[in-house]
């Protein structure tokens, strides 16, 4: 027998190193920004800067060399799709770090205005929660609503497997970095560790350098006429 699985999302996993120094100095800039914005009243939401007034994180020069580095992997994000970089131009579109206090998440959303997202895991004690993929399209959901929870219950599925589930969740180590297409939906699992989770996110654009020919991706902007 022969299984074939079709048309996969494709997420990347890879690490980083960065200095403990620099991971300080970078700690200590966000602990600044989050103080600055969090509300008095304690939230069951993370903290995420992208909604806070700081949402150009890489702009800051602190963050010059984590970005780099994570340039990189996007491009080989890139290169696994077989995309030609050589086409592109690609931008930070907008970067921010989020702050994940004991018991607070990230409910399901998707980063629909841009190409591609990542988070990257500053600080990550055990336990303080993974990321979790959802699948709007279950190309295997042979009747509707035959994978839904509540069909593993009744054990009219047997067990969840990656046939058969809609969400799949990641709970990496610090340092680990996952990239993943922008309109992919998206949460995170409640942090029980206790401390603070830290991590940084960041939407990326991809623009054609030139489009003549080309119908579908976006044209440089430096070619838009604003009005
Ligand atoms: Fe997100």
């Amino acid at each position: 027998m022969k299984v074939f699985n079709l048309f996969p999302l494709t997420i990347l996993q890879n690490k980083i190193h960065i200095e403990e120094e620099e991971r300080t100095i970078l700690v200590n800039e966000i602990k600044k920004m989050q103080l600055q914005s969090s509300e008095n009243t304690k939230s069951s939401y993370a903290w995420t800067g992208d909604t806070k007034g700081h949402e150009f994180l890489f702009s800051n020069s602190l963050f010059k060399n984590l970005s780099k580095k994570i340039s990189s992997i996007i491009i080989e994000y890139l290169n696994l799709l077989e995309i030609n970089t050589n086409h592109l131009d690609i931008y930070y579109q907008r970067s921010w770090a989020t702050y994940t206090e004991h018991e607070q998440s990230i409910n399901f959303h998707t980063h629909s205005q841009s190409n591609i997202s990542f988070a990257y895991y500053l600080i990550k004690p055990p336990k303080s929660g993974g990321i979790i993929f959802r699948s709007n399209e279950l190309q295997n959901e042979v009747a509707k609503n035959i994978f839904t929870n509540s069909k593993l219950e009744k054990s009219l599925i047997n067990k969840a497997n990656p046939y058969n589930s809609d969400r799949s969740m990641f709970d990496l180590d610090q340092d680990s970095i996952i990239i993943f297409p922008s309109k992919t939906p998206h949460a995170t699992v409640p942090n029980k560790s206790g401390l603070p989770r830290i991590s940084i996110s960041g939407d990326i654009s991809i623009m054609l350098k030139d489009s003549k020919g080309f119908e579908h991706l976006m044209p440089n902007f430096s070619n838009w006429t604003k009005f």
